[in-house]
Order: structure tokens, then sequence, then C-alpha cells
């Protein structure tokens, strides 16, 4: 691996993150119903008071909702937390200084002078790669970020960002895509591979895919609204996986399917973001940390997950 430039080592350092999406999501998440922006500051204060620092955010979840919230609450914290937030290509943002201006709309939610990491939430269909990573580079450059990344970017486009970054001097601090046991496509296609060989750290969405490796959901309990049309068909199929991560667990000495299922992330080399509704689920998730899976556990686990994974 090639060594890591000290201005974006912070999230070299960090094992685990803490997802922000259902903040303020009523779409898919059902904000509102179930859980409200008291479970959701406790999430936080219990994620912090564990170590869990990293929180990842953006500009679209809940509408700006989740920004908003996770600025309060990082109003009311003693400590400094590593704030993560992403620019979303909305067509009409077709020119670099859409990047700078819209940073500047999260940094009023947010509470705050500037981001640790500032990412582009997709690649676009309208505006060359090269055009927004200028206009990250500009932000960088007034110091409304630490640091740069990417989000759903393939090898080919996360290496355009990477040369037009170099041209500033600047590298990319991360990739953040979707990555579980049910999807393993960046195993797959070299994406992950690559992450490391450049010193690019892979950041992983959806590490517990969207709850289903929790072990709390089945076929006679699917997980509610627009969850359960997307993993309806392989609710049965991924049973055997998970009585596998709960043998594991009990032998690990009570260890969750859904620890089981974010420390397999962390022994990849990447970087879990595992969304927390409430200090429950907070907590145990901050508990996939600090420790390791043994390579033969990580080996059956890739076996029981091969099957049906992407
Ligand atoms: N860059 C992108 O395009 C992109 C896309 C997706 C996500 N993300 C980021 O990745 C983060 C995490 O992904 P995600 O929120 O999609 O899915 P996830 O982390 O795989 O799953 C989170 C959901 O699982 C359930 N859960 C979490 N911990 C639990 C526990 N310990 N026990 C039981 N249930 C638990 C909760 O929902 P229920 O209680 O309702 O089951 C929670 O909202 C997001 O918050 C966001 O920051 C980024």
């Amino acid at each position: 691996m090639t060594d890591i430039p000290e201005s974006v080592r912070f999230l070299h350092e960090v094992e685990i993150g803490l997802g922000a999406w259902a903040w303020g999501d009523r779409l898919v998440w059902g904000y509102g119903k179930g859980y409200a922006d008291t479970d959701i500051e406790e999430a936080f204060r219990v994620s912090v008071e564990h170590g869990v620092t990293l929180i990842d955010t953006a500009e679209v979840y809940g509408n700006g909702r989740s920004e908003r919230l996770l600025g309060q609450f990082i109003q009311k914290l003693k400590q400094p937390v590593i704030v993560a937030t992403k620019f979303f290509p909305m067509p009409w943002r077709i020119r670099r200084a859409s990047v700078t201006r819209a940073l500047r709309h999260s940094l009023e939610r947010l509470q705050l002078e500037r981001v640790d990491l500032y990412q582009i939430h997709w690649p676009s269909p309208l505006v060359p790669i090269e055009q927004y990573v200028e206009g990250m580079v500009s932000a960088h450059r007034l110091g409304l970020t630490r640091a740069i990344g990417v989000s759903n970017y393939d090898k080919n486009q996360m290496q355009r960002a990477i040369t037009t970054l170099a041209r500033y001097g600047l590298p990319l601090a991360s990739n953040q895509v979707e990555y579980h046991l049910l999807n393993r496509r960046v195993e797959k296609n070299g994406l992950l591979e690559r992450c490391q060989e450049l010193g690019v750290r892979l950041i992983a969405y959806s590490p517990l895919a969207m709850g289903l490796l929790t072990g709390k959901y089945g076929p006679q309990n699917p997980p509610p609204g627009m969850r359960s049309g997307r993993y309806a068909a392989i609710l049965k199929d991924i049973q055997p996986l998970l009585r596998l991560m709960t043998e594991i667990g009990q032998d690990l000495g009570g260890k969750s399917p859904a620890q089981i299922a974010l420390n397999w992330i962390i022994c990849k080399g990447a970087l879990p973001i595992p969304g927390a509704k409430n200090a429950r689920q907070a907590e145990t998730n901050a508990g996939a940390a600090g420790w390791r899976l043994t390579p033969e556990q990580v080996r059956a686990l890739d076996q029981a997950s091969d099957p049906f994974t992407k």
C-alpha cells in the first residue's frame, strides 16, 4: 500500500463510524414512526461515549434534517467529532461553484465552519467528474473541508478523481460504496483492492444490509416499508448465513450477528458506517470494533455468503 498522506490519515485511524441517513428520513426509514429526535440524539450520544466519533450524513438525508440534527447534537458536546457530509449532483448543478455553494449551506445546517470530509454523493450523468472535483478543490482551498472523498464511483471514475486532485497536489481520501456480506461486489470487481493499493479509504455503506444482517428480520417478519421489496426474495436464503453468524458470535463470547457483520468488514480493511436509530443499536454497533474475527471465521463467512452475494 502507498504511504497515506498525513492530511487523510485520520480516516485510516477510524475503525467504525455512524451513518445518519435515517435521521429525518421518512420515505425509506419511517422517521417519526417508532423513533424520534430524542432516540436519535441518544444514538449519537452513546456512539460518541463508546468512541465512535465519525458521523456520515448528506445534504439530501431528510432533506437537510439529518445535518441539522447532527449540528444541534454537536453543539451540546464537549469533544470534537469527525463530520463527513455529501454533495448531491442535482441536474441543475452544472458549475464548479455549485460545490462550494452547497457546502456552505451544509455548514450552516451543521453549525460548523468546516467539515472533515466532503464527498461527491454520486457521479453525475451530466457533469464531468473533473468539474465537480475541481469544485471540491476550491472548497478545500477555502478551508471548508479538511479532506475530499467520492461515493459510488467505480474504478475508472475514481481514477479520474485521483488524477484531477493530483494536479492540485491533493489526495483522494475515500470512496464510499455499498459493501456488506450480501453485496461483495467491491471484492469481486477489484475496487477494494485498488483503494487499498492507492491509500483511498473504502467506506462501507449499508454495512448491515439495511438491517437484514442483524438477524431480526426473516421470511415471516420482513423489514417494513421500501426495504421489504428490495430484500424479500433473499430473506429465506440468508438464514443459514445468519445462523453461522450467531454461532460465531457465541464462540466469541456473545457477539451479536450485527457485530459479526460489521467486524467482517473491518477485517476486510474497510470502514463500516452502520446507521443507528436509538441508543441500543448504537451501543451494539460500537461493540463491533476493538477486536477481530479469526481468519478462519472470515473465510467461513465468505463461503456462507458466496452463493447469493452479488
Ligand atoms: N453514499 C451512499 O450512496 C449511501 C447509501 C446508503 C447509505 N449510506 C450511508 O451508510 C449509512 C448506513 O447505511 P444504511 O443506514 O443504509 O444501512 P445499515 O447501516 O446497513 O442499517 C441501518 C439500519 O439497521 C437497523 N439497525 C442498525 N443497527 C442495529 C442493531 N444493532 N440491531 C438491530 N437493528 C439495527 C436500523 O433500522 P431498523 O431498526 O428499522 O431495522 C438501522 O436504521 C447511512 O446512514 C448513510 O450514512 C450512504
